[in-house]
């Protein structure tokens, strides 16, 4: 790892550089990308749920004024590599879930495709589907690893021992919903199949990563990484939907290559997305806590069940955080899967910790409940000395100062841990606390290269920007590292033309860019001194921080909600939402508090409101727009503040800074859910927080 780098613009409260653009619009995202000439790309979704197509019938959709092309898997051009089932598209009769793509339509405008789409005639035969998720099923199986490669089974010491001996224990089953991510630019591609020279495939597509795009494009097809480049400028929204390539970019691809010289634009609707774009899994989680009189706890479990897709594995990392959040001498979590005739589960803001954290520090709440001792105290009191799981120490690891904090404050100390006591008016109030944590990760490769010319300094990396300020604070590390002003510094990002960059993922974006950067401004700086010449140029890359193998790495921070319930509807209203974290150096406050209140609010969304609903009837999403699947608007969002520690960690990488991404989502729900009971002495173990489960109407 390079040496700290000292912070001038790093640290500063900056501007976004690409906000002009946006606001007035003159951003191209993807699906605008100016091209001549284009088709448009209709889907037609499978309305089975497990079977295949036994006929297309496309002759009227054919004849249709402005048609140019009907795909379907008898003609559709043959991948050069199908393993990733969720990318094989119109390769086979199959239908593997409801909404799966059976067919596309290229039309000369959006609105003739779209009409076309409807017009194709498909048969099936319909082999029956299974869709319900049950920690019941017999069939449930352990996968060999979870998400993004942790062991699936953890177990240390004899938990059943210690709950059959324990003076306090709690054991509970908490559930959280399915959830889809719903960036408000939808997934979208623009694809260019040019047949000169062996072919070279151009794709603009909404991407958290340029480079991991094209390998998977390039493999699919069978091209060489050097006949496709992908672009993608801006994104408006990811949360790890677009942190894997989706059947959409595939399927451009494909059209584009099946009309030479027509560029394709494909861009799911929002319907679309709920079968196309991954999701996150529902979860169910048995807890077990036993602990001391004094709130030491003696063991933690917690056991895992949630779906993956038939066709292609993903598995929630929904026990990890359990491993390493609090001192328990006594541990066990495990993960079980039932396969299902599903949609392809996938990532979304912070896989594992989000829904992980739910169970856990509802039950940390239950248990300060019947111990009588504040949830505050009792988090603190099994504060771990190192990390449980490798016996580590921490490289920096301030939740109880975040606790400490958040409870100075959220003005905590004159509680009263009562529930269903305090009433203002019609409605009941309570507050709650949660803790938030998310690991410090880098990827393993990233390059970028600096230039000079013309008295300015210009980085390229192949990185993202996915509203997440990246596109901001790169120059300010960058300006730092080179010894210049944030002014004289332009960094270009995501187009595969730049140096290979890992994908905005983990919450290691910066972290990983960063210490590219800081790498080739070294670089620079050792071969052409403060006085370079015009046009020179060096690159440098993301070295491995040994520092990895002496700690563990992780942000924290912690959440505090008062809740109100209306007494007689069950209403719920959050006026107050206040999150303190601890993320190593924060490089630009302004990009920093918005993810970490993005976060929140996303959080606060999934305590409140949000779920996809699958009628298991059809196996679809039937809430499947953002009329029904209701997300946090701007009238839920009240006295919502997020605020960070000063904390200075050398370990994690030249910029001392941790991910900030996803923490602000981990933790939330408990802390409403919390809150709740405080407010009615109900006590919710299902999300969302709907009004008739306040009361106690329904599970
Ligand atoms: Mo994020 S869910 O790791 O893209």
């Amino acid at each position: 790892m390079a040496p700290p780098v000292q912070p001038r613009e790093m640290g500063r409260d900056l501007a976004r550089r690409d906000g002009p653009d946006k606001v007035r619009g003159l951003a191209t995202y993807a699906d605008e990308t100016p091209v001549v000439a284009p088709l448009y790309c209709a889907i037609v979704q499978a309305t089975i749920g497990r079977g295949a197509v036994t006929g297309i019938d496309a002759d009227v959709a054919a004849a249709l004024d402005g048609v140019v092309a009907v795909l379907t898997p008898d003609g559709a051009e043959r991948l050069a590599d199908t393993e990733d089932a969720e990318l094989a598209v119109l390769q086979s009769a199959d239908v593997a879930f409801r909404g799966q793509v059976v067919a596309a339509v290229l039309a000369e405008t959006f609105e003739v495709a779209r009409e076309a789409a409807d017009l194709v005639a498909v048969t099936y035969r319909d082999d029956g589907h299974d869709v319900r998720l049950s920690p019941d099923r017999d069939d449930l199986y352990t996968p060999e690893s979870v998400n993004p490669g942790y062991p699936t089974d953890t177990h240390e010491g004899d938990v059943a021992a210690a709950m059959a001996t324990a003076p306090v224990t709690v054991e509970r089953t908490y559930t959280t919903a399915m959830y889809h991510n719903n960036p408000m630019e939808p997934h979208a591609t623009t694809a260019r199949w040019d047949t000169s020279g062996g072919g070279h495939l151009t794709l603009w597509d909404s991407t958290q990563g340029v480079h991991p795009t094209r390998k998977t494009v390039a493999t699919v097809f069978g091209l060489d990484p050097h006949q496709v480049r992908v672009v993608c400028p801006y994104v408006g929204g990811g949360f790890g939907s677009k942190g894997t390539p989706h059947v959409n970019v595939v399927l451009a691809a494909l059209a584009a290559r099946a009309v030479p010289g027509r560029p394709v634009r494909l861009a799911l609707t929002r319907q679309q997305m709920f079968a196309l774009a991954g999701y996150r899994t529902p979860t169910v989680q048995r807890m077990q806590l036993a602990a001391e009189r004094d709130g030491r706890l003696t063991a933690i479990a917690i056991d895992v069940v949630e779906q993956t897709s038939r066709i292609k594995e993903f598995a929630e990392q929904t026990g990890v955080p359990t491993r390493t959040m609090y001192a328990a001498p006594n541990r066990r979590t495990t993960h079980r899967l039932a396969a299902l005739d599903v949609p392809v589960p996938s990532w979304m803001r912070a896989p594992g910790e989000c829904p992980g954290m739910f169970g856990p520090e509802v039950a940390l709440d239950e248990l300060a409940e019947r111990l009588g001792m504040d949830p505050v105290e009792l988090r603190i009191r099994n504060e771990p000395e190192v990390d449980t799981e490798t016996g580590k120490p921490f490289s920096s690891r301030n939740l109880v100062a975040c606790l400490r904090e958040g409870a100075r404050r959220f003005g905590w100390a004159d509680r009263d841990p009562r529930p269903g006591i305090r009433r203002h008016g019609d409605w009941l109030v309570g507050t709650g606390v949660a803790s938030s944590v998310y690991p410090t990760m880098a990827m393993a490769s990233s390059t970028a290269r600096v230039r000079f010319a013309g008295g300015r300094y210009t980085v390229t990396i192949g990185a993202a920007d996915l509203g997440t300020g990246s596109s901001t604070v790169l120059p300010q590390i960058a300006a730092d590292a080179l010894g210049v002003a944030v002014g004289d510094v332009d960094v270009l990002i995501g187009d595969t033309a730049h140096p290979e960059a890992s994908v905005a993922g983990g919450s290691s974006g910066t972290a990983t860019w960063g210490s590219a950067i800081v790498e080739a401004a070294g670089a620079f700086r050792d071969k052409f001194g403060a006085q370079p010449p015009d046009d020179a140029e060096a690159e440098g890359s993301i070295q491995p921080n040994e520092a990895t193998e002496r700690y563990a790495m992780s942000a924290f921070g912690a959440q505090f909600a008062e809740v109100a319930v209306h007494a007689d509807t069950g209403e719920v209203r959050v006026p107050r939402l206040y999150g303190v974290f601890a993320a190593g150096r924060i490089l630009n406050p302004r990009t920093a508090r918005s993810q970490l209140v993005g976060g929140m609010t996303m959080g606060l969304s999934m305590a409140l409101h949000e779920q996809s609903l699958v009628d298991p009837r059809f196996g679809h999403v039937v809430n499947h727009d953002l009329a029904e699947y209701h997300i946090a608007s701007c009238a839920d969002v009240a006295d919502l503040q997020a605020h960070w520690i000063d904390e200075r960690d050398p370990h994690v990488n030249p910029m001392g800074a941790k991910g900030i991404g996803e923490i602000g989502i981990v933790g939330t729900a408990a802390a409403v859910v919390n809150a709740a009971w405080h407010a009615t002495g109900v006590r919710v173990r299902d999300l969302p927080l709907t009004l008739d489960r306040v009361l106690g109407l329904t599970g």
